[in-house]
C-alpha cells in the first residue's frame, strides 16, 4: 500500500504494560508490542478475551502510559504530559457501551460537548456538529433526547461526538458489540465513510466479518501481536486461528470447507458477493459446483 512510504501516525515500540505494578501480583498485560499505523489505514485488532486489545487501545490516546517501551502519536511521545491534550485531540475513542458515552439531554448538545471543551468557536462549532451528525446519518435526530434512541443510533451519536473534535485517528473498542445487526451495519457504514474521507481507523472487534473490512488485521494473544496482515491472508490461516480460539468469517469458513473437498475451489473468499460470483461462474461453465 502506498501509505507505507509515509511516516506512521501511530508508532508503538517495545511496549510493555503492567497493571498494579507495585502489588504482589502485577498483571503483565502487554508483553512487547511493536506496531506502526499509517495515515488513512483501517486496522482491525482481534484476539480473545484478555489478550490486551483494550490495554493497547488506551495507550494510543495516552489514557495509559507504558511500563516499558514507547508510543508516539504524530511524533509526540505519550509519556510527555505536555503532549496529552494534543494527543487526545488527535485520537478519538469510542467504547462499547453507548449509554456511558452520552452526556447531554439533546443529541446536538451531546455532539457539541467535546469540541466546545476544546474551545472551538460558535460558528465552527455549529458547522462541525452538523457535519458530524451528517457523517453518521443522524441529522434528523439532532433535537431528540439521546435516551430515546436505539442502541445503534446512540452509538452513532457517540461516534459523531468523537469525530466532531476532528480527530485524525478514531479508535473503536468493540463499538458495535452491544448493537443488533442493523445497528452494527449502520455504524460500520459510518466508519467506512469516515475512513474513505481520510480518518485513520483502529477497530477492536470480536466479529470477524467486521475485521474483514479492514485493510489490515492484527491478531493479539497473551499481550503480544501474533499475526498481522491483510484480512484475506490472515483469515486464510484457519487452523492457526482456531488454535488461538478465534473464529474465521463465515464466508471464509465455507470457502475453506469447499476447498478441502475440491481443491479447485478458492480457499480465501471473504465476502458473500465473491462466493456468490464464484458459485455462479462454476455453475455456468460446468453445470455444477
Ligand atoms: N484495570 C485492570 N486492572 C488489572 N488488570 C487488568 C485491568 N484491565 C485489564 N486487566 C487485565 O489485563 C489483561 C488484558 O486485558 P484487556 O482488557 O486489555 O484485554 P482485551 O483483549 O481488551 O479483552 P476483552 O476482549 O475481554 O475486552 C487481562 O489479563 C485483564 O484481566
Ligand atoms: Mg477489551
Amino acid at each position: 500500500m502506498s501509505h507505507y512510504n509515509r511516516e506512521p501516525i501511530i508508532k508503538i515500540e517495545g511496549l510493555h504494560f503492567y497493571y498494579n505494578p507495585q502489588s504482589e501480583r502485577p498483571v503483565h498485560a502487554l508483553r512487547g508490542v511493536d506496531l506502526e499505523i499509517y495515515p488513512g489505514e483501517y486496522v482491525a485488532i482481534v484476539g480473545h478475551n484478555g489478550s490486551g486489545k483494550s490495554t493497547l487501545a488506551k495507550h494510543i490516546n495516552a489514557l495509559l502510559r507504558p511500563s516499558a517501551g514507547d508510543v508516539w502519536v504524530k511524533g509526540m511521545n505519550t509519556r510527555n504530559p505536555a503532549h496529552r491534550l494534543a494527543i487526545r485531540s488527535t485520537v478519538g475513542m469510542v467504547f462499547q457501551n453507548p449509554d456511558n458515552q452520552l452526556v447531554a439531554t439533546v443529541v446536538e448538545q451531546d455532539v457539541a460537548f467535546g469540541p466546545e471543551n476544546l474551545g472551538v468557536a460558535e460558528d465552527e462549532l455549529r458547522a462541525r456538529v452538523e457535519w458530524a451528525l451528517g457523517v453518521v446519518d443522524m441529522l434528523d435526530y439532532r433535537h431528540r433526547p439521546p435516551h430515546r434512541l436505539s442502541a445503534g443510533q446512540k452509538q452513532r451519536v457517540a461516534i459523531a461526538g468523537a469525530i466532531a473534535m476532528k480527530p485524525e485517528v478514531l479508535v473503536l473498542d468493540e463499538a458495535t458489540s452491544m448493537l443488533d445487526p442493523e445497528g452494527r451495519e449502520s455504524v460500520l457504514a459510518a466508519v467506512r465513510r469516515l475512513n474513505a474521507e481520510g480518518t485513520t481507523i483502529v477497530a477492536i472487534t470480536h466479529a470477524m466479518h467486521e475485521a474483514a473490512q479492514a485493510h489490515r488485521v492484527v491478531v493479539m494473544e497473551a499481550g503480544r501481536i501474533v499475526m498481522e496482515g491483510p484480512p484475506r491472508c490472515i483469515f486464510a490461516r484457519v487452523a492457526e486461528l482456531r488454535a488461538l480460539q478465534l473464529d474465521v468469517p463465515q464466508v471464509m469458513e465455507l470457502s475453506y470447507w469447499l476447498n478441502q473437498r475440491d481443491p479447485t475451489f478458492p480457499s480465501d473468499l471473504l465476502f458473500v458477493q465473491e462466493l456468490a460470483d464464484e458459485v455462479e461462474r462454476r455453475v455456468n461453465s460446468r453445470g455444477q459446483l
